[in-house]
């Protein structure tokens, strides 16, 4: 491989952010986007109260501030790297999309609302980063408000979510009195300026804890408690170790406030120089690097475009090895063709444009005309490949979806077979009648279902309850029990989009007593792509 691919490659760093709904990832995804340079100003991207919130935040950004950011993936140069931050929908629309984008990132920002602490959603998003062991950094945020004591903090995010914490920097006051950071390691306060968050920060650095130019900046009392706080949480925390890190066991944690523009660069800072170049992914044949020479990748998102009327859908592609050049020839290995890629979509400094070259890690954007489904693999080489650990989850709300005109069921079925294609949804057909059960994991789901059916395929749909409340995956090595599973439990039993076998159970006791009765089958809760 040529040093400069090597280079780019090696310059990578490719990462989203988990939050809980309100802990503030909207508002630092843009103080990125300034620090990255892709936009100038910042300001209020989201509407008053009650004003409902957004579809997608990058939308709303989009639409709010008149730029061009894709939905997806942003690209922008720092730090003598190239970042790709991937967004992940984390509001009412949470769906799995949110999980497959975590397996095309290398690293995450977990952001804390410092106010309150580690939350619900945060928790099942950490779990998800587990899978992979990917290396996480902490941002605590809010440090304008009033925050609950930063140790009970760091407490918290090591007892709950089993990860131990390295703080970077160390705040000074908070809410009204807050006044900088102390960066423990380098030993020098960065100091705060309300009233900046729409542009950059001047730096205002005092060095040395015993500098007496910050005992008058910040007044004694505030030193001595200061100075006694870092004693205090350099004997009680662990020291940021690069290796724990990369192995996803310690996180380094930040604080800061989104709002008030102030600490978002010291996290990227590190991003940039502790946090991994594009990581192998595994497969079903083996490991694939990212320095491997030949091109691959996967997709893991799949999204309709702004213009519903073309359905012209786009596929996200995950670049895991080597580097795509515009009209380059790849085999798409699901169904063994080979295309030719002429207009992939690439997200530097917020434009779409078709992109000459990219780099593993990078995102790329490719027209999908109904050929391309999650988990593809492509590669300019032949041999098969299939990525591993890109999976489905079983929805956890199920409804019973019905026309209003029923001559409509073939672009019914179509539209749902081509929504749940996109992952959000999945589309489950019984095998005993000919109902269409819908099943989601965020609520907001359905609605959007019902609103892309109308606008998109032109079939007006409504829900009705359904005794189901859980689905299973099921498979078994023996063909001659699984036949026999099948005649028993017909009743429970429907076929996925994709036409695998699942079980749909009416209530979890249902499900376990199942389980119990048929131990040679398998449930799984999750079906990889
Ligand atoms: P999310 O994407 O994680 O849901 O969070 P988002 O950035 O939308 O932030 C949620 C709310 O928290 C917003 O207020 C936002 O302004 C506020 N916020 C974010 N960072 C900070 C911070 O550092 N300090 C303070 N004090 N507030 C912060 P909102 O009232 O919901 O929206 P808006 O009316 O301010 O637009």
């Amino acid at each position: 491989m040529a040093n400069q691919t090597l280079e780019q490659i090696e310059n990578r760093r490719t990462f989203a952010i988990i939050s809980h709904p309100d802990a503030g990832k909207t508002t630092i995804t843009e103080k990125l986007l300034l620090v990255g340079q892709v936009i100038q100003t910042a300001g209020a991207v989201k509407g008053k109260g009650n004003q409902a919130k957004a579809k997608s935040d990058w939308m709303e950004i989009e639409k709010q501030r008149g730029i061009s950011v894709t939905t997806s993936a942003m690209q922008f140069p720092y730090n003598n790297c190239m970042v790709n931050l991937l967004d992940t929908p984390g509001h009412e629309d949470f769906s799995e999309d949110t999980y497959r984008t975590l397996t095309a990132v290398d690293s995450a920002l977990m952001v804390i609302d410092a106010t309150k602490g580690v939350e619900e959603r945060t928790i099942k998003l950490m779990e998800v980063t587990r899978l992979r062991s990917t290396p996480i950094l902490t941002f605590m945020n809010k440090l304008d408000r009033d925050i609950r004591d930063p140790l009970e903090l760091l407490d918290e995010v090591e007892d709950i979510l089993k990860i131990k914490c390295a703080p970077i920097t160390w705040p000074i006051g908070s809410g009204k009195f807050f006044k900088g950071v102390y960066n423990l390691a380098g030993d020098y306060a960065i100091m705060y300026k309300s009233g900046q968050g729409s542009k950059i920060q001047d730096v205002v650095r005092i060095d040395g804890i015993d500098n007496p130019e910050l005992i008058q900046t910040i007044g004694e009392d505030f030193h001595q408690q200061l100075k006694d706080e870092l004693e205090l949480v350099q004997g009680a925390s662990n020291e940021f170790d690069p290796q724990e890190f990369l192995e996803g066991k310690l996180t380094p944690v930040f604080f800061g406030t989104a709002l008030g523009n102030f600490g978002v660069d010291h996290m990227l800072d590190y991003l940039t120089t502790y946090a991994p170049a594009p990581q192998p992914r595994q497969t079903l044949e083996g490991e694939v690097k990212a320095t491997d020479p030949e091109f691959s990748g996967f997709i893991f998102k799949i999204q309709a475009n702004m213009d519903p009327k073309h359905r012209d859908r786009v596929a996200f592609m995950r670049i895991v090895s080597g580097k795509y050049t515009r009209g380059m020839k790849v085999t798409q290995h699901r169904i063994g063709k080979d295309i030719t890629i002429n207009d992939a979509l690439t997200f530097l400094a917020g434009d779409r444009t078709n992109a000459e070259e990219a780099y593993a890690g990078d995102i790329i954007g490719i027209h999908n005309h109904g050929t391309i489904q999650i988990g593809d693999a492509f590669s300019t080489f032949k041999e098969p490949v299939k990525f591993t650990g890109i999976p489905n989850f079983a929805p956890e709300l199920f409804k019973r979806i019905r026309l209003k005109d029923p001559l409509k069921m073939k672009q019914l079925l179509k539209g749902l077979i081509q929504l749940s294609e996109e992952g959000s949804v999945q589309v489950f057909r019984p095998l005993i009648n000919n109902d269409l059960i819908v099943g989601a994991i965020g609520v907001l789901q359905f609605d959007v279902v019902v609103n892309r059916l109308k606008n998109e395929y032109n079939v007006e749909a409504i829900y009705e309850p359904v005794n189901v409340v859980t689905a299973r995956w099921v498979d078994c090595d023996d063909a001659k029990k699984l036949e026999e599973f099948k005649r028993k439990c017909e009743g429970n039993l429907a076929l996925d989009g994709a036409e695998n076998l699942t079980y749909i159970a009416p209530n979890m006791v249902n499900l376990n007593l199942t389980q119990e009765k048929y131990p040679d089958i398998r449930f799984f809760s999750t079906r990889e792509h």
